[in-house]
């Protein structure tokens, strides 16, 4: 009898187990049939208005509203005000979008306080001059302060403004702004850096990209005082440029909002600055660099000493050999024949913004990301070899093979 009622349980279990494939099977067949759709290119998201058996009313980004099919898988699972992915014929409800819950999906991009200060950056005295300027009444209350006793009429205060940073990768523009952030944060006013690259913007969702700038937005002013800096911003003018309708559409939905929220008063951007930058702003949208005060250009070092200040600056942050640095710079000796080693290597770099008759242009041999790049090779070689210091040998040959890398232009 007990054997019995052991092999009914299991026999039961056993169709359990066989339901539970089933449906598993139904659910994998799902996710294929979502993945071969997402493939399929742009998927317009909306909003679900209403609920009706099988069909539903979903509203896109444009105001219109469809009648479409709610598939079985979905039955039950569709609510009014949810986000629905449809289908490209706009009939069936493809997913729905979870909305996010209490935290911000771009909460992972606050960095508080940064690590980079001022005295990080070498060289830019003149580009880092206006760029404070610019941007440091904004997050640091004493500055402010200061601003505020010389301007009578308070309404001139009110005009924060962006800033454009430009140049050929390397130079230092994300740097920059980190350390704006860094050093302000040094004084007690704990100030917040938000790094978005333009192309997370784009969303792949139609309708989606607007609502991720007003997202963005939005954390940066609850985290503020905050730089929010928007780098490679060419992504946006760019995406408008190549896409088809429905997604040039949502690209300028999204352009539209980013001007709504640089334009909004002074009240709710009090205490942030919003930071762009690229290598190439000749594509930056004209109606949003209108809404850019100030441009500045980060230039590469472009002369002999201007390169040996960044050498001398990062040799002193490893273990050098005796012949290798005098008095925590690098020697003259060395560095003539480092000199000569990278002088041969040419870099152009131009770059234009029609809109306000800018225009550069500036042949290089090194950036700075280039010569913390060498030091950090030599200095990698040393240790890999267990050697406790960083020899004269090892940072030339990393030097060589700096200069044996194929040519690139930057050349917008
Ligand atoms: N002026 C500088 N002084 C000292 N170090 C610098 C300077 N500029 C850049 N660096 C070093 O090079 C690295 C790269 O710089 P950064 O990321 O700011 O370049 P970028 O101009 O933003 O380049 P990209 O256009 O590729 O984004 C920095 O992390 C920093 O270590
Ligand atoms: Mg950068």
């Amino acid at each position: 009898m007990r054997r019995y009622d052991d092999i009914m349980s299991l026999e039961r279990e056993l169709m359990r187990k066989e339901r539970e494939i089933e449906d598993l099977r139904m659910e994998l067949k799902r996710c294929y049939s979502i993945i071969e759709e997402l493939k399929q290119g742009m998927r317009p998201i909306g909003i679900v208005h209403e609920v009706r058996g099988n069909n539903a009313y979903v509203e896109l980004p444009g105001g219109q509203v469809y009648e479409v099919t709610i598939p079985p898988y979905l039955l039950g699972k569709v609510m009014p005000e949810m986000d629905a992915v449809l289908s490209p014929n706009k009939g069936t409800i493809v997913n729905v979008v979870e909305k996010p819950k209490e935290r911000s999906i771009w909460a992972h991009k606050v960095e508080k306080a940064p690590r980079v200060t001022y005295e990080d950056i070498v060289g830019l005295e003149d580009e880092l001059r206006e760029f404070k300027k610019a941007v440091e009444w904004v997050i640091d209350p004493m500055a402010r302060k200061k601003r505020e006793q010389v301007f009578s009429d308070p309404r001139l205060l009110e005009e924060a403004g962006s800033v454009l940073l430009f140049g050929p990768p390397g130079t230092g523009k994300t740097y920059m702004a980190k350390a704006v952030a860094g050093s302000c944060s040094l004084r007690g006013y704990g100030t917040s850096f938000i790094k978005i690259e333009g192309y997370e913007i784009v969303s792949k969702w139609l309708g989606q990209s607007a609502k991720n700038i007003r997202e963005i937005f939005k954390l940066a002013r609850e985290v503020a005082p905050s730089i929010l800096f928007i780098d490679e911003v060419d992504a946006i003018g760019r995406a408008r440029i190549e896409v088809t309708t429905d997604a040039g559409r949502d690209v300028q939905g999204m352009l539209n909002q980013m001007l709504v929220e640089l334009g909004e008063g002074f009240d709710l951007n009090r205490n942030m600055v919003v930071v762009f930058a690229t290598n190439f702003p000749a594509v930056i949208d004209p109606a949003l660099m209108d809404r850019i005060k100030k441009i500045i250009y980060v230039r590469p070092p472009r002369t002999k000493d201007e390169v040996k200040r960044l050498f001398d600056f990062y040799v002193s942050k490893v273990r050098a050999a005796p012949d290798l640095c005098k008095n925590g710079k690098l020697s003259e000796s060395v560095y003539e024949e480092i000199w000569g080693i990278l002088r041969t290597r040419k870099r152009i770099y131009e770059a234009s913004v029609p809109t306000r008759q800018l225009k550069v242009r500036d042949t290089y041999c090194i950036t700075p990301r280039d010569v913390k790049n060498v030091i950090i090779e030599a200095a990698t070689d040393a240790s890999f070899d267990g050697e406790g210091y960083v020899s004269v040998e090892r940072l030339l040959e990393s030097a060589r093979n700096l200069a044996k890398e194929p040519l690139a232009e930057n050349v917008v």
